[in-house]
């Protein structure tokens, strides 16, 4: 189980109103007591935070408002002692354009590090292609002192680094190298889909789906900037690194159909371990389509790999606001009874929503470039409720983000103090996970439902358990032998009716979902 620590947004240490390492070490016992396996932090390095770290001006070092090298090995060594792995934010695609190799690169045509960015001639009328970026406006910007393009994906203070050149492969792989020796446990690979680009840079097709309203840079597609046959080959290398240590992990972030996403696992499973499952993310919120979407992945995925699913991140809206606060239990009895690795997102675990951010209080550079459409990223990244203190326990001042005013009461303090919460829940679900084997790695058996009703098995080692999970608000009733239900209530998202005997008929309340301790099928029978 991995939960995504946003640094600057977890626990302030030094007052500055923004997280920092000393606060992650501070909430370790919090992570520990959750039972979750490993964190993955978000950037945490030099950065002019353009993009709040995701620009990148040192791939080695830490950045002085997260603390010191000496923070991050002591925090290495507290998180190892108490059994949790840590993964880091690699960001190979671009850097920072105050990286040194950008710094070089850009000075003149004939620089050794020019060929390690992505720079081009225009065209007669401007850039050389039609390529978007997704923050907005043309991927290519202009340099006059060179009189050429360099390409970014994302904002022009990240320039895109050219992947087909292999200094720079081997730059990175050693950046890789140097977190793995200091005994980081892995990556989560930024865009890992996007290292590669078409050798011909040809224009991208129109989005013929394109809807006004959404972010410009969907009004075409991606066919020719991201997504290249060639990403697999670099993927593949990346992995032999990884396996130069033991017991590490690739993670890559890819928003990409399940049909291609189950190509990030590589031939033969010589790619990324956990391509990330985004499904959940984007999904219509309601049995039918979440049902298709897990026999779809179920199905594309290859033999022998390992599933993975999320429900929030930094980049997206709150699940709490996504699919309500009634379904926020249903939606985390689906994450940690589903087959493979659940990805939480802080925060998520006491059913923190999406806050409102006045005009004046945007930080997010997206909103900023592409403002009033929806797509600011900041109402998902404000500061974890820890209690009902001044600045939620977060901060001896003012958070770089405003904290929403029911924070007083939704907070780890208060919710953990109440046994039927939804933190409560998060860790009674992550405890029987632990405590089930079947749980964890059994395999997933559909069950024909209808309606708001999502029914499944997930069965192994002679063992079973069936998961009914209410989609809707108004209540169902199932004739349980018919489905294969009957047996005892193990977990309700109410938290209410442990040890229930379910017989005859089992009865779900609005936006509650059971998981049922049952009996096993006998499929030689
Ligand atoms: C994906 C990251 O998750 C997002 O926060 C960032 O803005 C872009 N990549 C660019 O690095």
């Amino acid at each position: 189980m991995f939960y995504q620590i946003y640094p600057r947004s977890f626990q302030d240490t030094d007052g500055d109103g923004v997280g920092d390492i000393k606060g992650i070490i501070d909430r370790l016992p919090y992570l520990q007591a959750l039972r979750i396996d490993a964190i993955w932090l978000s950037p945490i390095f030099p950065s002019p935070m353009a993009d709040f770290g995701y620009d990148i001006a040192d791939y080695t070092g830490i950045d002085p408002l997260f603390g010191s090298m000496a923070d991050f090995d002591a925090l290495i060594s507290a998180a190892h002692a108490s059994g949790l792995k840590v993964i880091l934010d690699l960001v190979p695609n671009h850097t920072s354009d105050q990286h040194p190799w950008f710094i070089e690169g850009r000075s003149s045509r004939d620089n050794p590090r020019r060929d390690w960015y992505i720079w081009r001639d225009g065209k007669a009328d401007g850039p050389p292609n039609n390529w978007l970026s997704e923050f907005g406006g043309s991927a290519w910007e202009y340099d006059a002192a060179t009189g050429q393009y360099y390409y970014h994906a994302f904002l022009a203070q990240q320039p895109d680094l050219n992947w087909r050149n292999p200094e720079v492969r081997q730059a990175i792989y050693d950046v890789m190298r140097f977190w793995l020796r200091k005994g980081v446990d892995g990556f989560r690979v930024d865009v890992i889909w996007h290292l590669i680009k078409d050798a011909e840079f040809r224009d991208n097709p129109p989005n013929p789906h394109f809807r006004e309203g959404r972010p410009p840079h969907e009004s075409i597609l991606t066919r020719y900037s991201t997504d290249q046959p060639e990403v697999h080959e670099v993927i593949a290398q990346m992995r032999r690194v990884i396996d130069e240590f033991d017991d590490r992990v690739l993670i890559g972030e890819i928003y990409l159909p399940l049909h291609r996403l189950v190509a990030y696992y590589g031939n033969d499973l010589t790619g990324a371990q956990m391509p990330f499952n985004f499904a959940l993310l984007s999904t219509l919120w309601s049995a039918r389509s979440i049902e298709k979407i897990i026999a779809d992945y179920e199905a594309a995925l290859p033999p022998g790999a390992w599933p993975n699913w999320v429900l929030g991140n930094h980049d997206r809206p709150r699940v709490a606001s996504r699919v309500g606060q009634d379904q926020a239990r249903v939606a985390a009895m689906l994450l940690l009874t589903l087959r493979g690795t659940p990805t939480l997102y802080y925060g998520d675990e006491i059913g923190m929503h999406q806050v409102a951010i006045a005009p004046e209080q945007v930080r997010d550079p997206f909103e900023k470039n592409v403002p009033g459409i929806g797509v600011g990223r900041d109402g998902c990244r404000t500061p974890m409720q820890w209690d009902a203190t001044a600045h939620a326990g977060f901060s001896a001042s003012r958070p770089w983000l405003p904290l929403p005013d029911d924070f007083v009461r939704e907070n780890v303090v208060n919710l953990a103090a109440d046994a039927r919460s939804i933190l409560s829940l998060y860790q009674a679900l992550i405890a029987l996970r632990k405590e089930l084997p079947q749980l964890r790695s059994g395999d997933y058996v559909p069950i024909a439902a209808e309606g708001d009703l999502l029914l499944y098995r997930r069965e192994g080692g002679g063992d079973a358990v069936v998961i009914a999970l209410n989609l809707g608000d108004q209540p169902v009733s199932i004739a349980s032998d018919a489905a294969g239900l009957a047996g005892k209530i193990l977990l309700s998202t109410f938290l209410d009716r442990e040890g229930e005997k379910v017989e005859g008929a089992l009865d779900l309340r609005g936006n509650e979902g059971v998981i049922i301790g049952a009996t096993p099928i006998d499929h030689a029978g």
